[in-house]
């Protein structure tokens, strides 16, 4: 078409980015690429190449390598040699580090930005305003913790050499999310990118050594799953990984029990939430920026379309005409609105979506208009009408189809938002704050957005609840990710029990037998016999019978669960009410505290003194919590971007916590105080050996006001119990002491729902340390930070 043409026809002319630097960079590498370890590319042992190709046009792009299991050994041993002169740098070497990488992704953002577009088929207008600068400003902002860190985190210390797997959604950017709080804290990392887009992981890592990062700080082994499969396999201290919650589900099952440390954040179906008193053409706007931005293929895209009744009719046409005016295009234009999608495996599994949705019942709207022949390209859809309960409503579609629905009234809102296994982002939209702000905290959402969508920063945690996994990357909470408490290094494997004393045999002569007393179990806020009617004995060190004890089994733990679940105002109680309890149970405690002294001494052999002194503990880590349970508050984000996000510490919500036979009063209240004081109700086994303590303590949790179900205590064998934990799913995290067989049933078997879970891996505590047991080092665990985008000034 000629220019005259174009202004006859108002219609966009194609305006293509220039290319030439990107193929040119390939051309260098001869389009064939090695591993990039220990500070230069290297050849990989097996020889095996896969081909990347470019999405847009189906064309081969390059070849990269794919790492075999002496690769990643060669990737994991450079970093493990970095990794000391690494974190011996201190904060302000790292800082600069990182801000030299900032500067170089800055220097070289035209060249990253095309790359991109090219591998990956996303729009040039994204990746050149979205993708690169927000990759820059992560560098840049962690540059500041590498400097404010021998502060800020005083009391933490690098985990050691992290790897890390990340999709092919953010290629760039995700490795920016990744390796920047990683490196920040003083770690080294093995990344392995997804294997449809390794390109600019493999341009960063290069220009990043030119940048003067030293060897071995940054390594990444490129290939499929089965090499990210030889990552999780390889001896790293941690894993980080983003994609599917298939792939995350297996990685937490290979990983329980080894002692490394994971967080995952998976996939999502995120609700987009509109009200009848919502601006109508901004709420459009915002479902463009949802679910089409990057063709879709964004984990926390708002792929769930809820409109109030009202304003559906009226919604549908405003969406439908703006549809229309989307484009769809070659990546390199600057004027598209959507690329193409990463491969034509995705795009099959979207069309087939598609297909299910329309079997379903659903109406079928497609952006009209032309879309390139070739490559891989799928119009932005909207499914109208489709029920809560369909396939297209419940999986993760994974591309730029949006499904709608309706409800009535903000609590069929909620119902419907929080109707799916996943957790990771919601959407807002109404013109009264109050409403909003009324909603928030009621989504079951790691972020939610008030009147916006999509927004991401560095200083603001992103990550999910539920099923989208575990682990916040972004803010403080992402840096305390890569970090692990120094009070918790160098732990010694807990001593070996010594073999449960046989019970003594009669004396001479007739006893008068003590009064009877079989300690109940405590579910609901009652003291209740064991379903199985079985108790076992008690024994003193010396095998002298102090009492029998209840021996609960899978349905005392269904029961105590479901009394918690059912005890969620405890959730909404104010922070005021639960320090206030905490402080009457220390007092309480306090009262009977040679009682308590009495039962110690006798369960464990301690001296009285010693059993004093367990006591004493108690009391003051109960106070302690007290004190903490109105200060562990979350904050306030302020992003450079319009608004405000604040960071809302929420209960995690039902906790099962397995306690250890050391301690046995002092570690079950270190365990469940702090959880209590969050907001969390509690399942508690306490020490399968010494559980008199515990069960004493019922009386003490009765006359204290702690609501029925907040606190449930179930005696008896601590494997099985923990198995029968990990595998509820109505229970959202463990916390497993006691053993490692504990730690590692617990981490395998709760991949169900995905459980956070704290284990000690059979490393003791020290329970009267307040650096390793008390405080924000348990707290953290106790909550799950939800950060809420609100807008604010102008
Ligand atoms: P995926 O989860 O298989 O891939 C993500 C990364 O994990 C890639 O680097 C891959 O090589 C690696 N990987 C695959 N299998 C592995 C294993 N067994 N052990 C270790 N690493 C492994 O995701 P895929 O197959 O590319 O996409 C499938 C679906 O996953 C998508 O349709 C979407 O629903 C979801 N997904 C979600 C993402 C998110 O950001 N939450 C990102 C990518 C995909």
């Amino acid at each position: 078409m000629s220019v005259a043409n174009y202004f006859e026809t108002m219609e966009y002319g194609p305006a293509p980015e220039a290319d030439g630097e990107a193929r040119a960079w390939l051309a260098r590498h001869g389009a064939t690429f090695g591993h990039f370890i220990a500070g230069k590319f290297t050849a990989p042992h097996a020889g095996k190449h896969l081909t990347t190709i470019e999405p847009a046009t189906g064309k081969a792009l390059a070849r990269i390598a794919q790492g075999a299991a002496a690769d990643v050994e060669a990737a994991v041993h450079a970093a493990r040699t970095a990794q000391v002169a690494w974190a011996k740098l201190g904060g302000h070497g790292r800082a600069r580090h990182l801000y030299a990488l900032a500067r170089m992704l800055q220097r070289h953002a035209r060249l990253f930005a095309v790359l991109e577009a090219i591998d990956n088929g996303k729009p040039i207008r994204e990746t050149r305003d979205l993708d690169v600068p927000l990759a820059a400003r992560h560098f840049y902002y962690h540059a500041g913790w590498a400097q404010l860190q021998e502060r800020e985190f005083a009391d933490q210390v690098p985990i050691g050499v992290i790897g890390q797997i990340i999709p092919w959604n953010f290629p760039l950017l995700m490795l920016a999310w990744k390796i920047a709080p990683a490196l920040a804290a003083g770690n080294t990392v093995v990344l392995k990118p997804a294997e449809f887009t390794s390109l600019t992981a493999l341009l960063f890592a290069e220009l990043s050594a030119e940048a003067g990062l030293p060897p071995g700080v940054l390594n990444v082994v490129t290939g499929d799953g089965a090499t990210g499969a030889l990552l999780v396999e390889s001896p790293v201290d941690k894993i980080a990984f983003t994609g599917s919650t298939e792939v995350g589900r297996l990685i937490r099952q290979t990983t329980a029990g080894t002692g490394k440390s994971l967080t995952l954040e998976l996939g999502g179906k995120s609700p987009f939430i509109v009200f009848d008193d919502a601006d109508i053409d901004g709420a459009v706007e915002g479902v463009v920026d949802a679910i089409w931005f990057n063709q879709g293929q964004v984990c926390c895209a708002g792929s769930r379309l809820l409109l109030q009744e009202g304003i559906a009719e009226t919604f549908r046409r405003r969406l439908i005409r703006r549809m229309s005016t989307l484009r769809v295009g070659m990546p390199l234009d600057k004027a598209i609105d959507m690329g193409a999608v990463v491969a034509p495996v995705q795009l099959e599994r979207i069309k087939a979506l598609v297909e299910t949705g329309v079997k379903e019942g659903a109406e079928k709207y497609q952006t009209p208009g032309a879309m390139p022949a070739e490559g891989c390209f799928y119009p932005p859809t909207l499914l109208w009408n489709v029920h809560p309960s369909s396939t297209v409503a419940t999986e993760e579609i994974f591309g730029p189809v949006l499904v709608a629905m309706t409800f009535r009234t903000p609590d069929e809102a909620v119902m419907l938002a929080n109707n799916t296994r996943y957790g990771l982002a919601a959407s807002v939209w109404s013109e009264t704050i109050g409403l909003a702000l009324d909603i928030a905290p009621k989504l079951l959402a790691g972020v939610v957005w008030v009147n916006a969508t999509n927004l991401f920063d560095a200083s603001v945690g992103f990550g999910g609840y539920r099923e989208s996994g575990f682990g916040r990357e972004g803010g403080r909470e992402g840096m305390v990710e890569y970090l692990k408490p120094k009070a918790w290094s160098g732990r010694k494997a807990r001593p070996k029990a010594s073999p449960l004393p046989i019970a003594s045999g009669a004396s001479a002569g007739f006893d008068v037998p003590p009064i009877d007393r079989t300690a109940k179990l405590f579910v609901g806020g009652k003291q209740v016999r064991p379903d199985g009617n079985y108790s076992r004995a008690v024994l003193s060190p010396k095998g002298r019978r102090l009492g029998e004890a209840g021996e609960g089994n899978r349905k005392d733990i269904r029961n105590a669960v479901a009394a918690a679940r059912a005890a969620e105002s405890w959730a909404r109680a104010t922070a005021h009410n639960r320090a206030q309890i905490l402080y009457y149970l220390a007092e309480n405690l306090s009262a009977r505290g040679d009682e308590f002294t009495r039962r110690i001494a006798d369960m464990t052999g301690v001296s009285s003194a010693k059993a004093r002194g367990e006591v004493d503990a108690s009391i003051e880590r109960l106070f302690s919590y007290g004190a903490w349970a109105d200060k562990f508050e979350g904050s306030v984000h302020a992003p450079p971007l319009r608004g405000v996000a604040l960071a809302m510490h929420e209960p995690i919500g039902v906790v099962g916590v397995a306690c250890p036979d050391e301690a046995p009063l002092l570690a079950f209240i270190s365990l469940v105080a702090p959880l209590v004081a969050m907001g969390n109700r509690v399942v508690a086994v306490p020490s399968e050996r010494h559980p008199l303590a515990a069960t004493d303590f019922y009386q003490v949790l009765e006359t204290s006001d702690v609501p029925g179900g907040v606190v449930n205590i179930v005696t008896g064998d601590r494997g099985e119990l923990v198995k029968v934990l990990a595998e509820h799913d109505d229970v959202d995290a463990l916390w497993a002491f006691g053993s490692q067989d504990a730690s590692a049933a617990a981490e395998r078997l709760s991949i169900g729902n995905l459980k956070r879970t704290l284990v000690d891996h059979g490393l003791a505590l020290d329970w009267y340390d307040k650096a390793a047991s008390e405080g924000p080092i348990l707290l953290r665990h106790a909550v799950q930070v939800k950060n809420i985008w609100i807008p604010y000034g102008d």
